[in-house]
Protein backbone atom coordinates (compact mmCIF):
# COMPACT_ATOMS: atom_id res chain seq x y z
CA UNK A 1 0.00 0.00 0.00
CA UNK A 2 1.46 3.43 -0.85
CA UNK A 3 0.21 6.84 0.99
CA UNK A 4 0.18 10.22 -1.00
CA UNK A 5 -0.38 13.46 1.28
CA UNK A 6 -2.08 16.51 -0.99
CA UNK A 7 -0.42 19.88 -1.40
CA UNK A 8 -0.64 22.00 2.21
CA UNK A 9 -3.45 24.03 3.28
CA UNK A 10 -4.71 27.15 2.07
CA UNK A 11 -8.25 28.98 3.54
CA UNK A 12 -9.86 28.60 0.03
CA UNK A 13 -9.44 24.70 0.67
CA UNK A 14 -11.65 24.76 3.16
CA UNK A 15 -15.37 23.27 3.21
CA UNK A 16 -18.04 22.71 5.51
CA UNK A 17 -19.22 19.14 6.29
CA UNK A 18 -22.42 17.87 8.22
CA UNK A 19 -20.12 17.54 11.18
CA UNK A 20 -17.97 20.65 10.97
CA UNK A 21 -14.71 21.68 9.17
CA UNK A 22 -13.14 19.90 6.72
CA UNK A 23 -9.89 20.22 4.84
CA UNK A 24 -9.59 17.98 2.21
CA UNK A 25 -5.85 19.07 1.52
CA UNK A 26 -5.39 17.22 4.66
CA UNK A 27 -6.71 14.15 4.05
CA UNK A 28 -4.19 11.49 3.54
CA UNK A 29 -4.54 8.87 0.28
CA UNK A 30 -4.11 5.53 0.89
CA UNK A 31 -3.90 3.35 -2.77
CA UNK A 32 -4.61 -0.26 -2.40
CA UNK A 33 -2.56 -2.24 -4.65
CA UNK A 34 -5.56 -4.76 -5.76
CA UNK A 35 -7.63 -4.31 -8.15
CA UNK A 36 -10.94 -4.64 -6.40
CA UNK A 37 -10.93 -4.18 -2.51
CA UNK A 38 -14.43 -3.57 -2.28
CA UNK A 39 -17.71 -4.19 -3.96
CA UNK A 40 -18.11 -3.91 -8.20
CA UNK A 41 -15.73 -1.03 -8.31
CA UNK A 42 -12.10 -1.92 -9.97
CA UNK A 43 -8.98 -0.32 -9.58
CA UNK A 44 -7.99 2.56 -6.74
CA UNK A 45 -9.86 2.86 -3.19
CA UNK A 46 -9.30 5.92 -1.46
CA UNK A 47 -9.50 6.16 2.30
CA UNK A 48 -9.74 9.69 3.23
CA UNK A 49 -9.19 10.73 6.94
CA UNK A 50 -9.65 14.26 6.83
CA UNK A 51 -9.16 16.17 9.95
CA UNK A 52 -12.32 18.12 11.20
CA UNK A 53 -13.11 21.32 13.69
CA UNK A 54 -16.07 20.50 15.76
CA UNK A 55 -19.50 22.40 14.86
CA UNK A 56 -19.66 23.59 18.02
CA UNK A 57 -16.57 25.13 18.14
CA UNK A 58 -16.91 27.67 15.39
CA UNK A 59 -18.43 31.03 16.67
CA UNK A 60 -21.69 32.03 15.29
CA UNK A 61 -22.26 35.04 12.83
CA UNK A 62 -23.94 36.55 16.02
CA UNK A 63 -20.94 36.05 18.30
CA UNK A 64 -18.73 37.33 15.91
CA UNK A 65 -20.48 40.40 15.09
CA UNK A 66 -20.96 41.68 18.83
CA UNK A 67 -17.22 40.77 19.19
CA UNK A 68 -16.25 43.34 16.50
CA UNK A 69 -18.99 45.87 17.96
CA UNK A 70 -17.25 45.46 20.94
CA UNK A 71 -13.79 46.24 19.89
CA UNK A 72 -15.15 49.14 17.76
CA UNK A 73 -16.32 50.56 20.41
CA UNK A 74 -13.00 50.08 22.63
CA UNK A 75 -11.15 51.72 19.94
CA UNK A 76 -13.83 54.64 19.61
CA UNK A 77 -14.13 56.22 22.73
CA UNK A 78 -10.34 56.25 23.38
CA UNK A 79 -10.18 57.53 19.83
CA UNK A 80 -12.71 60.34 20.34
CA UNK A 81 -10.97 61.55 23.61
CA UNK A 82 -8.22 62.79 21.48
CA UNK A 83 -10.02 64.16 18.78
CA UNK A 84 -11.91 66.09 21.38
CA UNK A 85 -9.14 68.46 22.70
CA UNK A 86 -7.99 69.00 19.32
CA UNK A 87 -11.48 70.33 17.59
CA UNK A 88 -11.50 72.51 20.52
CA UNK A 89 -8.44 74.03 20.13
CA UNK A 90 -8.37 74.54 16.74
CA UNK A 91 -12.25 76.21 16.52
CA UNK A 92 -12.67 79.79 16.66
CA UNK A 93 -13.28 81.40 20.36
CA UNK A 94 -17.16 81.76 20.75
CA UNK A 95 -18.03 85.33 20.69
CA UNK A 96 -19.19 85.27 24.41
CA UNK A 97 -22.04 87.97 23.81
CA UNK A 98 -24.82 89.33 21.34
CA UNK A 99 -23.77 90.47 17.78
CA UNK A 100 -20.20 89.14 17.85
CA UNK A 101 -19.12 91.03 20.87
CA UNK A 102 -17.86 90.16 24.07
CA UNK A 103 -18.67 90.80 27.49
CA UNK A 104 -15.29 92.53 29.35
CA UNK A 105 -13.78 90.79 32.13
CA UNK A 106 -12.35 91.84 35.24
CA UNK A 107 -8.72 90.27 36.65
CA UNK A 108 -10.44 87.78 38.46
CA UNK A 109 -12.54 86.46 35.30
CA UNK A 110 -15.93 88.17 36.54
CA UNK A 111 -18.19 90.28 34.04
CA UNK A 112 -17.68 93.87 33.93
CA UNK A 113 -21.10 95.04 35.77
CA UNK A 114 -20.49 98.97 34.70
CA UNK A 115 -22.65 100.10 37.26
CA UNK A 116 -20.09 98.76 39.76
CA UNK A 117 -16.80 99.37 37.85
CA UNK A 118 -17.72 103.28 38.05
CA UNK A 119 -18.23 103.08 41.43
CA UNK A 120 -14.66 101.63 41.97
CA UNK A 121 -13.10 104.27 38.79
CA UNK A 122 -13.20 107.51 39.10
CA UNK A 123 -12.67 109.56 36.55
CA UNK A 124 -9.45 109.76 34.00
CA UNK A 125 -9.28 105.78 35.07
CA UNK A 126 -7.75 103.54 32.54
CA UNK A 127 -8.30 100.16 33.70
CA UNK A 128 -7.39 96.65 31.97
CA UNK A 129 -9.86 94.01 31.24
CA UNK A 130 -9.94 90.70 29.35
CA UNK A 131 -11.67 91.92 26.01
CA UNK A 132 -12.31 90.65 22.03
CA UNK A 133 -10.06 87.46 21.64
CA UNK A 134 -8.76 87.61 25.29
CA UNK A 135 -6.48 90.73 24.28
CA UNK A 136 -5.99 93.04 27.39
CA UNK A 137 -8.17 96.11 26.75
CA UNK A 138 -8.47 99.21 28.83
CA UNK A 139 -11.39 100.31 29.47
CA UNK A 140 -12.04 104.02 29.52
CA UNK A 141 -13.40 106.42 32.02
CA UNK A 142 -14.42 110.03 31.22
CA UNK A 143 -13.89 113.14 33.04
CA UNK A 144 -17.60 113.27 33.65
CA UNK A 145 -17.66 109.71 35.51
CA UNK A 146 -19.13 107.78 32.79
CA UNK A 147 -17.75 104.93 30.99
CA UNK A 148 -15.93 105.80 27.32
CA UNK A 149 -17.57 104.47 24.05
CA UNK A 150 -14.17 102.52 23.22
CA UNK A 151 -12.13 100.24 24.88
CA UNK A 152 -7.80 100.46 23.88
CA UNK A 153 -6.44 97.65 23.19
CA UNK A 154 -3.18 97.64 25.40
CA UNK A 155 -0.47 95.47 22.44
CA UNK A 156 2.28 97.67 21.69
CA UNK A 157 2.14 97.85 17.68
CA UNK A 158 5.91 97.43 17.75
CA UNK A 159 6.43 93.89 18.54
CA UNK A 160 3.12 92.98 21.26
CA UNK A 161 4.22 94.13 24.66
CA UNK A 162 1.62 94.84 26.80
CA UNK A 163 1.52 98.93 27.55
CA UNK A 164 0.68 100.12 31.01
CA UNK A 165 -1.03 103.23 31.49
CA UNK A 166 1.05 106.09 33.20
CA UNK A 167 -1.44 108.35 35.14
CA UNK A 168 1.50 111.06 35.92
CA UNK A 169 2.47 111.46 32.42
CA UNK A 170 -1.20 111.08 30.93
CA UNK A 171 -0.02 108.61 28.22
CA UNK A 172 0.89 105.01 27.13
CA UNK A 173 4.30 103.77 27.88
CA UNK A 174 5.70 100.66 26.46
CA UNK A 175 8.62 99.32 28.42
CA UNK A 176 10.16 97.42 26.38
CA UNK A 177 11.16 100.07 23.77
CA UNK A 178 9.56 103.04 24.97
CA UNK A 179 6.94 103.98 22.21
CA UNK A 180 4.52 106.48 23.73
CA UNK A 181 0.71 106.55 23.01
CA UNK A 182 -1.67 109.23 24.55
CA UNK A 183 -4.24 108.89 26.81
CA UNK A 184 -6.86 107.58 24.08
CA UNK A 185 -4.00 105.61 22.43
CA UNK A 186 -2.78 107.56 19.48
CA UNK A 187 0.82 106.99 18.85
CA UNK A 188 3.01 110.13 19.63
CA UNK A 189 6.31 108.25 19.54
CA UNK A 190 7.59 105.13 18.06
CA UNK A 191 9.42 102.83 17.63
CA UNK A 192 5.85 101.56 16.99
CA UNK A 193 4.13 102.27 13.67
CA UNK A 194 0.75 102.56 14.51
CA UNK A 195 -1.66 103.83 17.21
CA UNK A 196 -3.03 100.91 19.71
CA UNK A 197 -6.36 99.55 18.43
CA UNK A 198 -9.60 100.09 18.97
CA UNK A 199 -13.38 98.27 20.28
CA UNK A 200 -16.78 99.59 20.91
CA UNK A 201 -17.45 99.58 24.85
CA UNK A 202 -21.43 99.45 24.78
CA UNK A 203 -23.39 98.52 27.82
CA UNK A 204 -25.53 95.20 27.23
CA UNK A 205 -28.25 94.05 29.90
CA UNK A 206 -26.01 96.38 32.69
CA UNK A 207 -22.37 94.55 31.67
CA UNK A 208 -20.16 96.05 29.33
CA UNK A 209 -19.48 94.32 25.82
CA UNK A 210 -16.72 95.25 23.61
CA UNK A 211 -17.73 94.67 19.66
CA UNK A 212 -14.85 95.01 16.84
CA UNK A 213 -14.57 98.50 15.84
CA UNK A 214 -14.63 98.29 12.00
CA UNK A 215 -15.37 102.13 11.56
CA UNK A 216 -13.23 105.35 10.69
CA UNK A 217 -10.54 105.80 13.36
CA UNK A 218 -11.75 108.72 15.46
CA UNK A 219 -8.15 109.37 15.99
CA UNK A 220 -6.74 109.67 13.19
CA UNK A 221 -9.74 109.93 10.79
CA UNK A 222 -8.22 106.94 8.99
CA UNK A 223 -9.45 103.26 7.86
CA UNK A 224 -8.50 101.30 10.96
CA UNK A 225 -5.83 99.09 10.39
CA UNK A 226 -6.70 96.11 12.91
CA UNK A 227 -10.46 95.67 10.87
S1 LIG B 1 7.08 96.45 21.91
FE1 LIG B 1 6.41 98.39 22.52
S2 LIG B 1 7.95 99.69 21.84
FE2 LIG B 1 8.62 97.73 21.22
Amino acid sequence: MATTTLSPCTPSKLCSSKNGMFSPCQAVMLKSTKTNLIGKEKGRNITCMATSIPADRVPDMSKRETLNLLLLGALSLPTAGMLVPYAVFFAPPGSGGAGGGTVAKDALGNDVLAAEWLKAHGPGDRTLTQGLKGDPTYLVVESDKTLATYGINAVCTHLGCVVPFNKAENKFICPCHGSQYNNQGLVVRGPAPLSLALAHADIDDGKVLFVPWVETDFRTGQDPWWA
